[in-house]
């Protein structure tokens, strides 16, 4: 009886060993009578050699007419040769199609990025994408186990809203029975409310903005990695930072050899090793301006100007103390200089950017409710917000990691959407 086998497992099994794959025809050559194929699946692709006379002779005729990218069954015995791609290919016995391809497979070498994007439901088959996909899989576990390693309850919070968390700008209406909701740009304020139980919690969940905003780094759907911490500061946030960051990219370093390989990439492990450089807004204002950039004080950093000044560091780094206007109104004042808050971005090395926003939180009623104000808010929104400063306020921090643009850093993308399966911007909702 023939074991079954993925492809990854054939490459491992002994010579001679009788095998069942099953999977699909990712190329077929035809050298008289002899089919070359190859079969791909989840784990990888292998050189399937369907020879007249030494294949059954049904089998040889179905894999003469085999269309690319057919499913298919296949036994055949495990052979060692140094021709083969990876060394080892398969004598195939018996060959079978279970679902034929009935139309010519339009992704072809070459094709433009255009057409693979309206075609990714097709292209996602493709080794390259499945790579990626297995990365963000491995990324996703670690920090999954980071956190729950580090104390933190993993809380699920919904997606409908009814006031802006990040500002009114970015939100996507939606008609909620006759009434406008959005759709949430994060969970933090449902983070800050459940650390009143819980102390320490996270969330792995889309979030979504409206920005029209065409560049390689934005999409208007993104996971969102979002962590809260009762009785924390600024400094003890940039410390988790820091360590699930360092933690989960060493890790990844570790694991995900085999998937960079087929990207043809590497992680060098010590990319984000802490500690990571600090510098104030203030200063990287200086930068900026040395720069050439002509930037008002109290302006947030856009793009071009965060891959300029991410092209001065080699490991992630820390901007703090953006100024108020910079921010959204939940952003505690720095005590010693109330012109800016306590808040720190985290931004990737080599022209990359922001990766993690986040920061310490006002606590205190009164001070809450005045910045409501300033920021053009109505307080009687933030109804239930402004409660939990009511009972047992207590000073927290938190923060937020986008994963698309950890994965697009760290797998040194040119656009974020290749680390998403089916990408959202704005001018794609299909497919
Ligand atoms: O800096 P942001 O807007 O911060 C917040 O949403 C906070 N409420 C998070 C918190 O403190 N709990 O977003 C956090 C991160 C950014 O640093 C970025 O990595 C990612 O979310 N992000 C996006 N990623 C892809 N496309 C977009 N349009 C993104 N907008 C934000
Ligand atoms: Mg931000």
């Amino acid at each position: 009886m023939a074991r079954r086998l993925h492809v990854a497992e054939a490459f491992e099994a002994p010579e001679n060993e009788e095998a069942e794959l099953f999977g699909w025809v990712r190329n077929k050559r035809v050298h008289g009578g002899l089919v070359f194929l190859e079969l791909r699946d989840s784990t990888g692709t292998i050189q399937v050699t369907v020879k007249r006379g030494f294949a059954e002779e049904d089998s040889f005729k179905e894999a003469l007419d085999v269309t690319r990218e057919s499913s298919v069954v296949i036994t055949g015995i495990i052979k060692k040769d140094p021709r083969a791609p990876g060394g080892t290919e398969i004598h195939c016995r018996s060959f079978k199609v279970i679902g034929k391809s009935i139309a010519e497979f339009p992704i072809k070498p070459g094709a433009s990025v255009k057409f693979l994007l309206d075609n990714r439901h097709l292209h996602l088959r493709s080794p390259k994408v499945t790579a990626v996909m297995k990365i963000r899989s491995l990324l996703t576990g670690l920090i999954h186990e980071w956190f729950r390693k580090n104390g933190f309850t993993e809380i699920h919070c919904p997606t409908f809203i009814t006031a802006a968390v990040e500002g009114g700008a970015t939100l996507f209406k939606v008609d909620y029975f006759g009434r406008n909701v959005y759709l949430t740009q994060s969970v933090q304020f449902y983070q800050e409310a459940a650390i009143f139980g819980l102390e320490k919690v996270y969330t792995i969940q889309p979030s979504f903005r409206a920005e029209l905003s065409r560049t390689r780094r934005h999409l208007t759907e993104f996971w969102h990695v979002e962590a809260e911490m009762a009785n924390a500061t600024l400094e003890d946030m940039m410390a988790v930072v820091e360590r699930l960051v360092g933690d989960t990219v060493k890790a990844l370093a570790e694991s995900a050899g085999p998937y960079l390989k087929i990207l043809g990439k590497s992680i060098n492990p010590s990319v984000a090793e802490p500690p990571y450089p600090r510098i104030k807004y203030a200063e990287a204002l200086e930068i900026l301006r040395r720069k050439g950039f002509n930037i008002e004080w109290g302006q947030d950093f856009g793009a071009d100007e965060e891959r300029e000044l991410s092209k001065e560091f080699n490991k992630p780094f820390f901007v703090t103390h953006y100024p108020k206007e910079a921010k959204a109104f939940y952003h505690m004042p720095d005590p010693s200089d109330p012109r800016v808050t306590l808040s720190a971005d985290l931004l990737a090395p080599g022209g990359y950017g922001e990766i993690v926003g986040g920061g310490q939180r006002i606590h205190d009623y009164e001070l809450l409710v005045q910045r409501i104000k300033e920021a053009g808010l109505n307080p009687s929104d933030y109804e239930w917000y402004l409660d939990l400063r009511k009972y047992g306020s207590i000073p927290h921090s938190g923060f937020g990691l986008g994963l698309e643009r950890m994965l697009w850093w760290l797998l040194g993308m040119v656009h974020i959407r290749s680390v998403t399966l089916f990408p959202r911007t704005p001018a794609r909702v299909y497919p």
